[in-house]
């Protein structure tokens, strides 16, 4: 299989070089830039016989390339530059989010679309709205992603295996996500056993500030390690039909009492994309939680289009 990745940056490149490396696909870069998706490919191509794999890598600047993708996978965009406002953002993001979108399905009409530019849950709704797929094939990556900062900071506090913790994080991709600490588990045993609830809420907190966070540290730019290991998992479970749980930002039809809304929410994925939508039985907290977060989501697609 192939999948096509907009937007050769450095979510984009990271992304190309663990689907290869992992051999799950070939890989197309496409990035607006001339040359740096081109040079990127080839620089991939050049630690394949190092990395033993054997998947192609191209680089391109013409959609034309990225013809009969399975999967495409969105990271086109802008950080905000001093001055642009959030709303500024979210406009010149759509723009791109939009464009990419329409150029990417009319050469792939049967590709499943993940999305990962931000703002994530607005981007995947204008995805969805702009390729006409069944919403099946169009998702947003950011629970997987989440769920990995809180499981790691689980894990540090107890001083356990991270691969030991799971965790779940659910809702809109940023300050409003809903992580669920109650069911959150080291290998079966439920971390409200282990910690107490304070040290919970601030592992909490932490993981709502976990871009943030990184952008701090690094001053020029955010995560892309994570983003594109999550990315990537989401990628395997599609083209090997692994049917994992994971949450992932969908578009939901009632689910959760939410209609005509992209929200992250655990779902089954396989060679269909979103094969289903598990609907948990939520606190009172959590479930206003997960509509407060769908609120500022529903805002936002509207801001975008005005
Ligand atoms: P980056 O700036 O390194 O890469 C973005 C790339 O998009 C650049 O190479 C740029 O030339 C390209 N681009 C811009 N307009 C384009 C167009 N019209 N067509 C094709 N390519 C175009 O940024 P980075 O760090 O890779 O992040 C990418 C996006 O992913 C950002 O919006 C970021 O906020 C988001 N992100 C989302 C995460 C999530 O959890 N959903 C996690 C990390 C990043």
């Amino acid at each position: 299989p192939r999948v096509t990745i907009v937007g050769a940056g450095r979510v984009g490149s990271t992304l190309a070089q663990r689907i290869a490396e992992k051999n799950l696909a070939d890989v197309v870069l496409l990035d607006i830039v001339e040359g740096m998706p081109q040079g990127l490919a080839l620089d991939l191509l050049e630690a394949r016989g190092l990395e033993l794999h054997n998947r192609q890598i191209s680089g391109t600047n013409n959609y034309a390339d990225t013809a009969n993708s399975a999967i495409v996978v969105i990271t086109a965009g802008f950080p905000r530059k001093p001055g642009m406002s959030r709303d500024d953002l979210l406009k010149i993001n759509a723009k791109i989010v939009v464009d990419a979108a329409k150029n990417a399905i009319a050469h792939s009409p049967h590709a499943i679309f993940i999305v990962v530019t931000n703002p994530l849950d607005v981007m995947t709704y204008l995805t969805w709205q702009a390729t006409n797929l069944p919403r099946n094939q169009v998702m947003g990556m950011a629970g997987v992603l989440d769920s990995a900062r809180f499981e790691t900071f689980i894990a540090l506090e107890l001083g356990v295996l991270p691969a030991d913790v799971k965790a779940m994080v659910l809702g809109s991709h940023g300050d409003l996500m809903v992580p669920l600490a109650r069911y959150a588990t080291v290998n079966g045993i439920p971390i409200t056993e282990l910690l107490d609830a304070a040290t919970i809420e601030r592992l909490v907190e932490r993981t709502r500030n976990g871009g943030a966070e990184i952008v701090e540290l690094m001053h020029t730019g955010g995560a892309f390690f994570a983003p594109a290991s999550a990315t990537s998992l989401m990628v395997e479970s599609i083209l090997l039909n692994q049917s994992r749980l994971l949450p992932v930002a969908a578009y939901l039809q009632g689910e959760y009492g939410l209609n005509d809304i992209v929200i992250g929410v655990p779902c089954r994925l396989g060679y269909g994309g979103v094969e289903n939508i598990l609907e948990l039985t939520l606190s009172d907290q959590e479930s206003s939680a997960l509509q407060t977060s769908a609120e500022s989501v529903r805002r936002n697609i509207q801001r975008a289009q005005d």
